[in-house]
Order: structure tokens, then sequence, then C-alpha cells
């Protein structure tokens, strides 16, 4: 019994590198990725400027769980019934959430129905949850340490201590979030990104030899385009993605001696340079 309880609590600390969180404010507090700002400036900025920053909104701050607790087979009827099970879609959008109880689920649920965009703009996918949840398979992240590209013993910030993590630099890091398919793991069964599976069936088993990394994390950069928010960067972006080719023959037919009919040939050819389907979804 004892035992059991052991692994409960562990359970309970899971990707949170040992603190227990029991109200919203300790989770905001807890991954605030401004603590990691005055040291990693460029990548903080860069990070910012991208949809990992604001994972609970979608285009122009649309808040998109509101509409999703008040209809539907998520939906409650006052913020105060919500549980941690109106909110699957943080399995991606906000997977720290997930580790905490019904407590914290109910004053995110009361944010999500007062339009709270301010402390929902505080709620995102943030250094931590890349660099310490996220970065580990088969094993629950160790106390107090972060992930990174080597091990490191002497790390300024308030973890002194790296460990490497190959697994971060692989596609299933990212296709733990950019979806496989349906998640058949909830009641009801939801489904979002499908990215990762396109990239493992459409493009690994075509050839494709490219990592997420390769394309979208060129010298580190966190800023993760296409950002959605800016149309004309998106807009350029996509023409480069999907060259378009078109091939016109405009000719005559004559079906018999008196009739002409005027005839065009319209061949187009899109080429997908992604590594997967786009759009997503
Ligand atoms: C398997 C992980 C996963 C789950 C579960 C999931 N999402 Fe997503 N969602 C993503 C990813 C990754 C993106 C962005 C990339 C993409 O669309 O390819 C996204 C994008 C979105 C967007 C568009 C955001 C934008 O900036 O354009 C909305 C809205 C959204 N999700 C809502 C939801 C809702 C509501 C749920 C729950 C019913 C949910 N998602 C569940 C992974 C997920
Ligand atoms: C969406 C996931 C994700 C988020 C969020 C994220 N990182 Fe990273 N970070 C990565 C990946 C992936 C790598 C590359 C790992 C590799 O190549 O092995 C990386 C690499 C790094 C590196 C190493 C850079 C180098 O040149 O060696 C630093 C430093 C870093 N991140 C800091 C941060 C900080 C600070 C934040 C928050 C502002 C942050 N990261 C947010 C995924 C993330
Ligand atoms: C007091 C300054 C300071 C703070 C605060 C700080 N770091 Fe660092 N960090 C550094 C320095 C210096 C390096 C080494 C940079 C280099 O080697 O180019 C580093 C390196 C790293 C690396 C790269 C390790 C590798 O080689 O892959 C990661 C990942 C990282 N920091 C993450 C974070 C995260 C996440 C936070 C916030 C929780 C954070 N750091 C806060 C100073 C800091
Ligand atoms: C913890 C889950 C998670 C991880 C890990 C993650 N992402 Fe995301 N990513 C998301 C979600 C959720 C969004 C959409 C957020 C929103 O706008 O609501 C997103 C947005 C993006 C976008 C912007 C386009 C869009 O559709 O919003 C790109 C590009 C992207 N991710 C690439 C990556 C790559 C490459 C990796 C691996 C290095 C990665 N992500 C790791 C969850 C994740
Ligand atoms: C061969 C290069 C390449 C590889 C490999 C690749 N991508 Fe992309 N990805 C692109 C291009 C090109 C776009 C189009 C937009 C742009 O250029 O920003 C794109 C778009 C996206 C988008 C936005 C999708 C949308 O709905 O518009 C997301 C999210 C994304 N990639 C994530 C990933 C993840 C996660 C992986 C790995 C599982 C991956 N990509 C692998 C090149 C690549």
């Amino acid at each position: 019994m004892v035992l059991a309880m052991a692994a409960l609590a562990g359970l309970v600390q899971a990707g949170d590198s040992g603190s227990k969180i029991t109200t919203l404010n300790q989770l905001i507090e807890h991954y605030d990725s401004s603590r990691c700002q005055e040291c990693h400036a460029e990548i903080y900025a860069q990070w910012q400027s991208s949809h990992h920053a604001e994972s609970l909104m979608g285009i122009n701050d649309f808040s998109f769980m509101s509409k999703y607790l008040r209809q539907g087979p998520l939906s409650v009827k006052r913020p105060e019934e919500a549980t941690l099970a109106n909110f699957s879609c943080a399995k991606c959008h906000l997977p720290q959430l997930l580790a905490t109880n019904d407590q914290v689920a109910k004053q995110l649920a009361a944010v999500i129905w007062n339009d709270d965009k301010q402390t929902l703009r505080r709620l995102n996918i943030g250094c931590l949850v890349c660099h310490q949840g996220k970065a580990v398979v088969h094993q629950r992240p160790g106390r107090g340490l972060i992930y990174g590209r080597q091990d490191r013993e002497d790390h300024e910030g308030s973890f002194q201590n790296i460990r490497r993590s190959a697994f971060m630099n692989t596609p299933a890091f990212c296709g733990q979030c950019h979806g496989l398919g349906p998640n058949f793991e909830f009641t009801p069964p939801i489904q979002c990104a499908t990215l990762y599976g396109s990239y493992l069936h459409g493009y690994v088993a075509t050839g494709g030899a490219r990592t997420c990394n390769d394309c979208h994390m060129p010298g580190q950069n966190h800023s993760f385009p296409p950002n959605f928010n800016n149309r004309a960067d998106t807009t350029v972006r996509l023409r480069a993605a999907l060259p378009l080719e078109v091939e016109v023959l405009p000719y005559t037919f004559q079906p018999d001696h008196k009739k002409l009919q005027p005839m065009v040939v319209v061949g187009v050819t899109i080429r997908n340079r992604a590594g997967h389907r786009i759009p997503d979804g």
C-alpha cells in the first residue's frame, strides 16, 4: 500500500521536476519561460513569436476552448463542473495541465469562461515543456534536470544540470503532439493534428530523408514558422513550399466540316516540397 502510494505520488509529479502543482497560478509560475529569457534572449524572442507560445489560442487570439467548453461532448454547464476530463485537448496544447488535478481544471475553465486572455497567454508550450517532460521517452524526466544537446553540470540558470536527449532531435519528439490520427484513448475520441502520420506514411515511406528539425529549426531557430497571424510571410512560405506549374495548349477541334470547336488543354502540376501534406488536419 505504501509502495502504491509512492508510485501514485510519482505520477502526479510527472514532468514537472518534482513540485506538486495544485493551483493554476502555480502551474503558470512553474512553467514561466521568462526565467530563461535573460540569458537566452534570442531564443526566447523567437519562441515568443511562435504558435507554441500561444497554444491555447488560434489565429488572431481566438480562444478556441471557449466554444468547446460551452457546446458539444467536452462542454460543462458552469466552470466549477469542469475536470481534467474536459481538457483532452491539453494532451498536445498544454500537456503540463494533465499532471495536475481537477481543481486546476476548474480554475482554467473559469479563465476561459471569463475570456481572460492575459492569463490564457501565459499558458503555453514553453521551454520546460519541451526541454523537460517531452524530452524523454520510456522514463520520467529526472528531478531538477533539463535536457538539451549535450551533458552539462555548470548550467547557470535555476537548473544546474543538463542531460543530453538524443530523442529531441528525432521526428517522434515533435510527433508526440503533431499527431498520428484520432486519439482513441479519450471518451469521446478526438482528432486534431495528424501531420506526423502524414510524415511517416507519405514522406518517409516514399523515400523522404529529412527530419522535422532539418526543415523547421535551421540553426536551432525556435520561431517554428509558419505563424498564421503573419499572413504576408505565410503566403511567401506557402508559395515556395507548393510550386505551381501551368501548361496551356489552345487549339481548334473540327468535329465535322461545318463546326469549329475551340478547345484548350490545361495541365497543372503542384509539387509539395514539405515533408507532409499541407495543410494539416
Ligand atoms: C494530438 C495532439 C492534439 C490534440 C489532442 C489536439 N490538438 Fe489542436 N493542434 C495540435 C497541433 C500540433 C496543432 C498545430 C499544427 C497543425 O494544425 O498541424 C493544432 C492546432 C489547433 C488549432 C489551430 C490553431 C491555430 O493557431 O491555427 C485549433 C483551433 C485546435 N488545434 C483546437 C484543438 C481542440 C479544441 C482540441 C480538443 C478537442 C485539440 N485541438 C486537440 C495538436 C493537437
Ligand atoms: C517545441 C519544443 C521546444 C520549445 C518550446 C523550446 N525548445 Fe529549445 N530546443 C528544442 C529542440 C528540438 C532543440 C534541438 C535539440 C537537438 O538538436 O538535439 C532545442 C535546442 C535548444 C537549445 C540549444 C541551442 C544550441 O545552439 O545548442 C537551447 C539553448 C534551447 N533550446 C533553449 C530553449 C529556451 C530558452 C526555450 C524557451 C524560450 C526553448 N528552448 C523552447 C525544442 C524546444
Ligand atoms: C543565468 C543565465 C541562464 C539562465 C537563466 C538560463 N540559462 Fe540556459 N544556458 C546558459 C548558458 C551560458 C548556456 C551555454 C550556452 C552555450 O554554450 O552557447 C546555456 C545553455 C542551455 C542549453 C543548451 C544545452 C546544450 O548544449 O544543448 C539549454 C537547453 C538551456 N540552456 C536551457 C535553458 C532553459 C530551459 C532555461 C530556463 C529554465 C535556461 N536555460 C536558463 C545560461 C542560462
Ligand atoms: C507539447 C506539444 C508540442 C511539441 C512537442 C511540438 N509542438 Fe509544434 N505545435 C504544437 C501546438 C499545440 C501548436 C499549435 C498551437 C496553437 O496555435 O494553438 C504547434 C504549432 C507548430 C507550428 C506552427 C504551425 C501551426 O500549425 O500552428 C510548427 C511549424 C510546429 N509546431 C512545429 C513543431 C516541430 C518541428 C516540433 C519538434 C521540434 C514541434 N512543433 C514540437 C504542439 C507541439
Ligand atoms: C522537407 C522539409 C520538411 C520536413 C521534413 C517537415 N516539414 Fe513541416 N513544413 C515544411 C514546409 C515547406 C511547410 C510549409 C510552410 C512553411 O514553409 O513554413 C511546412 C509546414 C508545416 C506545418 C504547418 C502545417 C499547415 O497546416 O500549414 C507544421 C505544423 C509542420 N510543418 C510541422 C512539421 C513536423 C512536426 C515535421 C516532422 C514530423 C515536419 N513538419 C517535417 C517542410 C518540412
